[in-house]
């Protein structure tokens, strides 16, 4: 298995540079994710390492070999950096049968016809397949072909998964499904996987590590789910993680109010952030599942103006000050407080979890990832 490295890359189409130094060590055997927006970059960092684009500048290392140095005229082919890829497009050939997609690898590498046919019907079963060789692609469903093409990535044993939005086509059970299976098919070959994929829930669930993108081909932030989630680096990071709520605030007094209202936090000034407070650009960040709602007069005061039933959850619109908050509440705690709140009611707001930023552009409301 191997490691994967990016040294300062660049890559540029006509006057557009997508990436800019780009530089970045996947561990051998880690899942690794580039998440980002759509056209920030990342099937372009991901056909580079492939080798089916070539770097402006820069040097590509997967494992000890450099496989890209344009300095040095340098390039190995695709077919010889020992990688799989599998895109979102089922590409699996419609004319052959799922066992004859799977083995054409190893018949290209003039593998033996018996260790060939016993490869692919070890791989076929690997990816829960197994019993649907003989099938047609036609006859198989959108998840059972993308299978396939994982399967025919994998027969080869290749050092380096590289896996760009696999299980987009997918519908969302099935998209869960086979998050688990790779995670697996990863712990069971040990192949290091370069995911990419702009849907942060995928790469929360499968990844060892995460790089968040921004829409300049930038890294904005390297870490663990748990890392990017719970301490994102900005409210970029914070606001592509999920739906994501953004308090303006400002200090009177010594105590932190809602920017331009009467509404005033429970909470003092958080340590470090003087600065920020200083220059009237403190803002600080919540989940809609991170704001407890209280009965009037206590809190933060709000006001109501849209609840929506949304099965095990409400979901409110609350506005504090000239700010609107997406705020959740379980069916559970909204009728134990007497059911859900009407619309155009007065409510608390305590905001248990708060991440701090200091503000640089405009703030943009109550997103979701993009
Ligand atoms: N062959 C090409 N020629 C010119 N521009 C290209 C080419 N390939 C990609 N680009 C541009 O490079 C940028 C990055 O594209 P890329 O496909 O890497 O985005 P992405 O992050 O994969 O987006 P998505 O999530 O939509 O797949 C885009 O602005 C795209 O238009
Ligand atoms: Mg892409």
């Amino acid at each position: 298995m191997a490691d994967i490295r990016l040294l300062n890359v660049t890559k540029s189409y006509g006057k557009h540079r997508v990436v800019e130094g780009f530089t970045i060590e996947i561990r051998d055997g880690e899942c690794f994710t580039f998440l980002g927006p759509s056209g920030c970059g990342k099937t372009v960092v991901l056909r580079m390492i492939a080798g089916f684009e070539q770097p402006d500048e820069g040097e590509i290392f997967i494992g000890e070999r450099l496989v890209s140095a344009p300095a040095r005229r340098h390039y190995i082919p695709p077919e010889e950096r020992r990688i799989g890829v599998v895109f979102q497009d089922y590409a699996v050939w419609p004319h052959k049968t799922v066992l004859e997609n799977v083995i054409y690898p190893l018949t290209i590498q003039k593998v033996a016809k018996e260790e060939a046919s016993e490869r692919a019907l070890k791989t076929i079963a690997m990816v829960n397949l197994g019993g649907l060789e003989h099938r047609m692609p036609f006859q198989l469903s959108g998840g059972q072909q993308q299978r396939v093409a994982l399967a025919r990535a994998l027969v080869s044993r290749p050092d380096v998964m590289l896996l760009d939005e696999p299980l987009s086509n997918l519908d969302a059970n099935l998209r869960e499904e086979m998050r688990f299976e790779i995670k697996e098919l990863q712990k069971n070959t040990g192949v290091t996987i370069l995911y990419v994929t702009h849907d942060q829930e995928v790469a929360l669930a499968i990844s060892d590590r995460v790089a968040v993108m921004g829409t300049d081909g930038r890294i904005c932030q390297i870490g663990t789910p748990d890392e990017i989630y719970e301490q994102p680096i900005d409210p970029f990071v914070f606001r592509f993680m999920g739906v994501s709520n953004f308090l303006p605030l400002e200090e009177r007094e010594g105590r932190l109010f809602v920017r331009e209202s009467a509404a005033a936090l429970d909470h003092p000034i958080p340590a470090g952030r003087e600065e920020a407070v200083r220059k009237g650009r403190l803002v600080a960040g919540c989940r809609p599942f991170d704001i407890k709602l209280m009965p009037p007069g206590r809190g933060t005061q709000g006001v109501v103006q849209r609840s929506s039933y949304l099965g095990p959850i409400i979901d409110y619109a609350v506005t504090v000050g000239g700010t609107e908050l997406r705020v959740q509440q379980s069916i559970a705690e909204a009728l134990a407080g007497g059911g859900p709140l009407p619309e155009g009611s007065t409510v608390g707001l305590h905001f248990p979890d708060l991440k701090w930023f200091e503000q640089e552009g405009e703030l943009t409301q109550a997103g979701g990832a993009a």
